[in-house]
């Protein structure tokens, strides 16, 4: 198993490029299914991360083609041939739950593997099914596996819950749906909108995406196109962040600022400078961080869940004490015990954690459990004394493309190791 290897107490310098959103590129992914003509679609510089291997293998077992062309990548769906995604693969991502929308538009059909839960919680899809059956779509669950047959027709699906996989999922289905298919209370995260503007490219016709209310007018014959994701906003946090608890300066390029605009508001708020320059956003950070209280986490464009355990790592270090509470997943503080390893005082009430900042941290051997808490590791190693050493870092790889390397190119003492299996002892 890989580890990240960590000398901390360096403030960071320099400038981070940031790659493609991984919470774009997925569900783009899913929606290249639906185009069923012979033209390809070319998706710009797509980085390979994790998830983004794990959704491609997907698509090649159900008849997609699938190449590279440098940083980018070609996708041929015309045959598509298969209803059923294997259960390994939907097991190893569980968010290729968005794929139930392209197969049962496109073949009318559709059979998963329950996606179960993961670290940060049960992750229910009630919702996804609830609007599929609003759009017409016959669903069984049996033996831990979903069915979904049927012609889909456009209707109104309200969510109770402004899920950001159930609006993609149900985008997706509606598009192949006949008639109009509106989504209420729609999730108006970015992904939401680039989303939108990718199917839009390839011949669909959606308007709303960003706001709760979401049109689809469906039954349109999709084709090919190309299309570039917005650069990752959880991404270029984790960069900001790392800025302010290693006491540096950090400048984001190609972002967009408005997507980091709650993010560089409570940046500011603790002490930091932020500077806004066209598309690119500076962090930078003299001293300590002052204390937050009442951050709560909340669906866009309130505080991003994905960005949680990043700011909790910084505010561990910062003068005062801080509140932050976790509103969207009901498990997501896996990352506790890990920096309490390394010295921070934090306790956990329910779904608030309240952490007392202390002076400084030391190094120490901790594990990554999830994608977004080893990214909140990595912070805290970067600035605490000595050295730490990050275990299970495939959970990190999932989401951050050469994160190492972009942190070492601003003055990081990081570097990857793949940990030597114990020889077996010569009997
Ligand atoms: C997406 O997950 C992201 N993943 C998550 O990013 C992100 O944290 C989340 O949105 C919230 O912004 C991808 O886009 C691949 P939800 P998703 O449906 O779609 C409950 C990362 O680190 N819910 O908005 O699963 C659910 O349990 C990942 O990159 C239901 O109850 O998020 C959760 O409590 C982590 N029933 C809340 O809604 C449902 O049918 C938000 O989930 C669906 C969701």
């Amino acid at each position: 198993m890989a580890k990240y290897l960590v000398q901390g107490g360096l403030p960071l310098a320099g400038t981070a490029r940031v790659h493609g959103a991984k919470n774009s590129i997925l569900p783009v992914l899913a929606g290249s299914l639906l185009n069923g003509s012979k033209e390809k679609i070319r998706l710009k510089e797509v980085p390979l991360l994790g998830d983004v291997r794990a959704m491609l293998s997907i698509l090649t077992r159900l008849g997609a083609q699938v190449d590279r062309e440098g940083a980018d990548l070609l996708l041929q769906t015309g045959a598509l041939d298969c209803y059923h995604v294997p259960d390994v693969l939907m097991r190893e991502m569980r968010s290729s739950i968005f794929l139930m929308g392209p197969l049962l538009g496109r073949l009318g059909r559709v059979r998963i593997c329950y996606p179960g839960g993961c670290a940060i919680g049960k992750r229910p899809i009630n919702l996804h099914l609830e609007g599929l059956q609003r759009l017409g779509a016959i669903i069984e669950e049996r033996d831990g596996y979903i069915e979904a047959r049927g012609r889909l027709r456009g209707s109104e699906v309200p969510l109770v819950y402004p899920s950001v996989g159930a609006t993609e999922n149900l985008m997706l289905a509606a598009v192949c749906a006949r008639g109009e298919t509106v989504i209420q209370n729609a999730a108006c995260e970015p992904e939401i909108v680039d989303l939108q503007n990718f199917l839009n490219t390839i011949g669909a016709r959606i308007s709303g995406a960003g706001s709760s209310m979401i049109k689809i007018r469906g039954g349109t014959e999709l084709r090919g196109g190309s299309y570039r994701v917005f650069p990752d906003r959880i991404v270029a946090g984790t960069f900001l962040l790392a800025a302010a608890v290693t006491r540096g300066t950090v400048t984001v390029e190609e972002s967009v600022p408005e997507h980091l605009a709650v993010l560089t508001g409570f940046l500011k708020r603790a002490g930091a400078d932020v500077a806004v320059n066209g598309s690119a956003v500076t962090v930078s950070a003299a001293g300590r961080l002052k204390g937050l209280s009442g951050v709560e986490t909340g669906p866009y464009p309130g505080f991003p869940t994905d960005l949680q355990p990043q700011l909790l790592a910084c505010l561990a270090l910062a003068e005062g004490d801080s509140t932050i509470t976790e509103r969207v997943f009901n498990t997501r503080f896996h990352h506790l015990p890990e920096l309490r390893k390394m010295g921070a005082k934090i306790e956990l009430h329910g779904h608030r954690a309240a952490i007392r900042g202390v002076e400084g941290l030391n190094g120490a051997v901790v594990r990554a459990t999830d994608l977004r808490a080893g990214a909140a590791l990595v912070l805290a190693a970067l600035a605490a004394a000595g050295e730490s050493e990050i275990l299970e870092i495939k959970h990190i790889e999932r989401g951050y493309d050469r994160f190492p390397e972009t942190l070492a190119g601003m003055g990081a003492r990081i570097s990857r190791e793949e940990a030597v299996r114990e020889e077996a002892s010569l009997g």
